[in-house]
C-alpha cells in the first residue's frame, strides 16, 4: 500500500543551509532569521507579480510548527493569494530536509505565514501593479 507524503503549496522560492551563527538561546534556529527568509522569499515571487521593486507592509499571520536545527535544508515555497491595486498577499511555507549521518529525512513543514507586499515606485510610493 503506498502511503501519500505531504507536498508543500506554491513553488520554490529560496533554498538555503541552517548555520550555528542563526541559533537562539536553546541552539534551534532562531525565529527571526526564519522570517528573514520567508520576507525575501516573498518579496521574490511579489517583485516577479508586479515587474519591479516591492515593500514589505506587514505580516497578516505566522506559525512556527517546529523547530529548526543547524544543518537543515531550509525551503521556502509561496503563492500568491491575492492580487489589489498594488498590494499582494503571499502565503509561505517554510520545509526543512533534514540531512544526518544515516541519510536524508523526508522533508516536513516547519513555518506557515502570510506576507503584504506593495508594489512601489521609484519614490517608494504605491504603483498599480497592473496598468491601469
Ligand atoms: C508600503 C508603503 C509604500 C505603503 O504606502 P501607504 O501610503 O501606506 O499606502 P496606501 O495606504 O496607499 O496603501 C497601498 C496598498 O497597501 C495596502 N496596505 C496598506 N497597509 C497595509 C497593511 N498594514 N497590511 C496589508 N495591506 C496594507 C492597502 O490596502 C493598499 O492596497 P491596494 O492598493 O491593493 O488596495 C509604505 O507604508 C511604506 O513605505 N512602508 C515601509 C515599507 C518598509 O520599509 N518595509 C520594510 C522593508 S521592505
Amino acid at each position: 500500500m503506498s502511503t501519500t507524503l505531504p507536498e508543500p503549496t506554491g513553488s520554490l522560492l529560496l533554498r538555503t543551509l541552517a548555520m550555528p551563527a542563526d541559533t537562539n538561546a536553546n541552539g534551534d534556529i532562531f525565529g527571526g532569521w526564519i522570517m528573514s527568509q520567508l520576507d525575501l522569499a516573498g518579496g521574490i515571487l511579489a517583485k516577479e507579480i508586479s515587474s519591479g521593486r516591492i515593500a514589505t507592509v506587514s505580516v497578516s499571520s505566522i506559525e512556527f510548527k517546529k523547530p529548526v536545527k543547524v544543518g537543515d535544508v531550509v525551503c521556502c515555497y509561496g503563492e500568491c493569494t491575492r492580487i489589489g491595486r498594488t498590494s499582494m498577499s503571499i502565503h509561505l511555507e517554510v520545509w526543512v530536509k533534514p540531512v544526518k549521518e544515516d541519510g536524508v529525512k523526508d522533508r516536513f513543514m516547519v513555518c506557515k505565514a502570510t506576507f503584504n507586499y506593495v508594489a512601489i515606485d521609484s519614490q517608494g510610493r504605491p504603483r498599480p501593479i497592473k496598468p491601469e
